[in-house]
């Protein structure tokens, strides 16, 4: 993990520029933020604008504690236990809002839920510490891109419209939070992420339920196709077809690598900690190789939920 002293003069810069309602590339553990002051109307619009995000699509709000995090939403007890195993870290849990919490309206996208997280990472924590208040952040790529696991991703996709981007260096874990519904009597997994769904289900002694069909919004992260490549993705390749590029994932390599236009192997020894943090890198350094990916079998236990739940949306037909 990086050394926050090594960021003080940036932190206090981009302190300064979320309190005059600009934009900053945060680190996080899971992914690069796009954070704004999570009380700022204006500030908030301007999240959306940027990443050209719609905005029914409400944001994650990043708080520096768990006390912070319970003067913004409700926490019914499973919701207490599960905030106190996994913050700081990559679980997002989304709650009723507290009425009173001093949250725009914009970044909740109206409704009367809220989702919350306490990150891990040292400079988000130096931040958020410096700044004194939430910070409400997306992921810092274009709306349907593949997240940013870099500060250079953050630049390609958004630079020149975020004031200060904070570089910690590539991110640990390389896919987003884990995100869990508590709004009504069923925990469910909105979306698979960086904590494990069976350490969840584990920590609260019950399995995690799907989204609910009617209640769920409208959120671009759960839609069918996102976190896409402008290349064609095909899963579960078992052979590679001439002119393709290979995402891989251990060995022996699929048939036909050999031939493959170009190929990253997200963890040669297997580990999925590994390939979630290499994921969405080796996605932008394979498009534009060839047309296609060919994408090696994962495995879908532990963080291979969450690298298959992204694969799977990179390969579903574009809207
Ligand atoms: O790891 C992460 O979670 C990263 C880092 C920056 O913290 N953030 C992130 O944010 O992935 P974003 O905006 O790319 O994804 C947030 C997801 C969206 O799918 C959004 O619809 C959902 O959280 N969400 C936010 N508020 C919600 C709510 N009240 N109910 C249901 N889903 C919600
Ligand atoms: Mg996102």
């Amino acid at each position: 993990m990086s050394n926050p002293a090594r960021f003080d003069a940036g932190i206090a810069a981009a302190a300064d520029a979320l309190r005059r309602g600009a934009l900053v590339g945060m680190p996080t553990e899971t992914v690069y933020g796009l954070a704004a002051d999570a009380t700022s109307g204006e500030a908030i619009a301007g999240i959306y604008s940027t990443k050209s995000r719609p905005r029914f699509n409400p944001l994650i709000i990043h708080a520096f504690s768990i006390e912070a995090a319970m003067g913004l939403g409700i926490f019914p007890p499973l919701a207490r236990t599960l905030a106190e195993a996994f913050w700081p870290g990559p679980l997002t849990l989304v709650v009723p809002r507290q009425t009173s919490a001093a949250i725009a309206d914009l970044a909740t996208a109206g409704l009367d839920t809220i989702a919350l997280r306490v990150p891990a990472h040292p400079v988000a924590r130096a931040l958020i510490s410096a700044f004194g208040r939430p910070v409400a952040a997306p992921s810092a790529n274009r709306s349907g891109h593949v997240s940013p696991t870099t500060a250079a991703h953050v630049a390609t996709d958004l630079g020149g419209r975020v004031a200060v981007i904070l570089d910690a260096g590539p991110t640990g874990i390389g896919v987003e939070s884990t995100i869990v519904g508590l709004t009504d009597e069923t925990p469910r997994l909105l979306r698979s992420g960086g904590v494990p769904r069976d350490a969840i289900e584990a920590a609260i002694g019950r399995p995690l339920a799907a989204p609910a069909e009617a209640s769920a919004p409208v959120a671009p992260g759960m839609l069918r196709s996102h976190y896409a490549p402008a290349a064609h993705v095909r899963l579960n390749a078992e052979t590679v077809r001439p002119g393709e590029a290979l995402l891989a994932f251990g060995e022996p390599l699929p048939a036909g690598a050999e031939q493959a236009a170009a190929t990253i192997n997200l963890s040669r020894s297997g580990d999925l900690g590994e390939a979630a943090a290499r994921l969405f890198s080796a996605l932008r350094e394979l498009d534009g190789t060839a047309a296609t990916i060919a994408v090696a079998p994962i495995p879908d236990h532990g963080l291979g939920e969450a690298i298959n739940d992204r694969l799977t949306r990179a390969a579903a037909p574009r809207g």
